[in-house]
């Protein structure tokens, strides 16, 4: 009888490991992109205090793995069935988007990451995510390169500078506004206030190269890439349209 109670018991143990174990695999993340987090945006900004505290909950749940510089060099890997990641590299085994690292850290891998969604609550997971940020490689440019910027093969036209403004329209008006002045209530939002590409004062340099190469690759301060966004041509386009926005409009 007690025999026969011990083995219901083991039983029932198991079982419920079983469960447990099957729910934890089929919510920890297999590598690659992740679609249904990548829209996920971070709804704390970017400020001091949300990286102050990220790189706090890093101090206290991440480094013994990753590292006190997040490079991953710890012993831990030889316990685990991965070396803990570089957090800085930029390389994303899982996805980098803020959405896609935030949901990570959450519900872990199968290869050692543990899921924190017991530890953290959500403002946290972002603060982590936030301070992540600011130890990986600095993304767009913040200088003018004028050493690479392309010429510009597109002749200006006012046909060209028509299918320039069309894509102005859908993708940088929400920001730098209808007229380009970057009078746009994004400055309410964003740390950088949008330029004003009317008044000839290029922060990243006047050439039409260096202006393609800060659409193309974004800055450091709140201009975003659209490199995936939109073709080389497609800039050219909008090059030559933000050339009728100053005060000497070229003619055709
Ligand atoms: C027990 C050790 C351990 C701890 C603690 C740990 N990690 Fe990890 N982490 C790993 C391992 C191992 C991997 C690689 C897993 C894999 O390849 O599946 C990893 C991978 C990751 C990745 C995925 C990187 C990529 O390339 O997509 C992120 C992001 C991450 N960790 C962030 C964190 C953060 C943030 C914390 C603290 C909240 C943390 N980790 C705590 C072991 C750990
Ligand atoms: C989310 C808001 C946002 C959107 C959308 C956006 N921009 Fe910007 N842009 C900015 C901010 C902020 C800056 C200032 C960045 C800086 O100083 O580093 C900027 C700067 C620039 C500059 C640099 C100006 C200079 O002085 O050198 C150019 C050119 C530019 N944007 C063009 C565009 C174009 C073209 C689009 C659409 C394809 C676009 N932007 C969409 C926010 C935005």
């Amino acid at each position: 009888m007690r025999v026969r109670n011990h083995i219901r018991i083991v039983t029932i143990s198991l079982a419920t490991t079983m469960v447990v174990g099957i729910s934890i695999s089929e919510e920890a993340r297999k590598p690659g992109p992740h679609p249904p987090a990548q829209s996920l945006t971070s709804p704390l900004d970017m400020s001091d205090g949300s990286v102050r505290q990220g790189k706090q909950v890093f101090t206290r749940y991440c480094v013994t793995c990753h590292g006190m510089d997040g490079k991953g060099h710890t012993d831990m890997g030889d316990t685990l069935k991965a070396p803990p990641s570089d957090l800085t590299n930029g390389e994303w085994k899982y996805g980098g988007t803020d959405g896609e690292v935030m949901t990570l850290v959450r519900d872990g891998t199968d290869l050692g990451m543990p899921a924190f969604k017991e530890q953290m609550n959500e403002q946290r997971l972002w603060q982590v995510v936030h301070y992540l940020r600011t130890i990986g490689p600095e993304p767009g440019i913040d200088s003018p390169k004028a050493d690479d910027a392309p010429e510009n093969p597109i002749e200006f036209s006012l046909k060209s500078a028509g299918l320039g403004q069309r894509l102005y329209q859908r993708s940088c008006l929400k920001c730098h506004g209808v007229y380009g002045k970057g009078d746009t209530e994004m400055r309410e939002f964003l740390p950088t206030h949008p330029s004003d590409l009317t008044n000839e004062q290029w922060t990243y340099g006047d050439e039409d190269g260096q202006i393609f190469n800060v659409i193309k690759d974004g800055t450091r301060y709140d201009m975003p890439a659209f490199a995936e966004e939109l073709s080389d041509e497609r800039i050219w386009h909008i090059v030559n349209y933000l050339r009728t926005l100053g005060p000497n409009p070229p003619e055709e």
